[in-house]
């Protein structure tokens, strides 16, 4: 069993997520609203590690008139751990959840920032030898009383989760820019399919103008 999940992210009309250097404002300000309103719906809300430590997100609804309950779950995608002590997402506002992997985890309970994080509250998830099995952790989610999950990036985890079939639906903000560059974060990086035949199809159900972005639904076909 798994949670529904939805990927949400906000991309430039040449897909990158981020400049190469991660600066990543993208979303107009009622796109944020729009976002920070499908935190409020989820249960939780997942990124990987890289995100993180780009961008110390607090992954709470600060955008829109919120109580302190109405912030999803976090769950970062940590295999070895790396997450700073000061980052924002592990602050009292919300629950937090770190998932790690089998290989680190003796290291990390004998470590200070373990007895630092528990003092906090954050959880701990460990799943898969080096890297974390993202199936395992939907299991453990859902077993969480997760049902509405969404998952806000970055392009690694994203292209995983979509690999591994674990997305069931995407929300896309498209910006009306362009940033180039090779090396800048796309939608979906990791190591891609090799044959456009292999490529996860898509339905779009919905599309609109919100200002100057343009917002896509998709389901995901299985
Ligand atoms: N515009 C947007 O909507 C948006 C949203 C979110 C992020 N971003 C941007 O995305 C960039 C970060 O993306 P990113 O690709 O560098 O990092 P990411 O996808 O956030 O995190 C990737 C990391 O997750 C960890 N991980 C653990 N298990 C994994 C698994 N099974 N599959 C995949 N990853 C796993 C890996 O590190 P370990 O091996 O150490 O665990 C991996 O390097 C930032 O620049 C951020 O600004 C943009």
């Amino acid at each position: 069993m798994k949670p529904y999940v939805i990927l949400s992210a906000a991309m430039t009309l040449d897909g990158k997520i981020a400049t190469e250097t991660g600066s990543s404002n993208i979303s107009g300000k009622k796109d944020l609203e729009r976002v920070h309103e499908l935190r409020k719906e989820c249960d939780a809300i997942m990124v990987g590690i890289g995100t993180v430590l780009a961008d110390d997100p607090r992954l709470t609804v600060h955008k829109i008139d919120a109580d302190p309950e109405d912030n999803p779950i976090r769950v970062v995608v940590d295999s070895k751990c790396r997450t700073p002590i000061a980052a924002r997402i592990t602050n009292k506002d919300a629950k937090t959840f770190i998932a790690g992997a089998n290989e680190y985890k003796y290291d990390f309970l004998v470590s200070d920032r373990y007895d630092v994080f528990s003092k906090r509250g954050v959880k701990f998830f460990w799943s898969g030898d080096k890297r974390v099995d993202l199936v395992a952790l939907m299991n453990y989610l859902h077993e969480e009383g997760i049902r509405k999950l969404m998952l806000e990036g970055g392009a690694t985890l994203n292209f995983s989760m979509i690999k591994a079939g674990l997305i069931d639906e995407i929300r896309l903000c498209v910006a009306p820019m362009v940033a180039g560059g090779a090396n800048a974060k796309t939608l979906f990086d990791g190591e891609g399919f090799p044959l456009m035949d292999l490529a996860v199809r898509l339905e779009l159900v919905d599309s609109y103008s919100l200002d100057k972005d343009l917002i896509l639904t998709y389901k995901v076909l299985k």
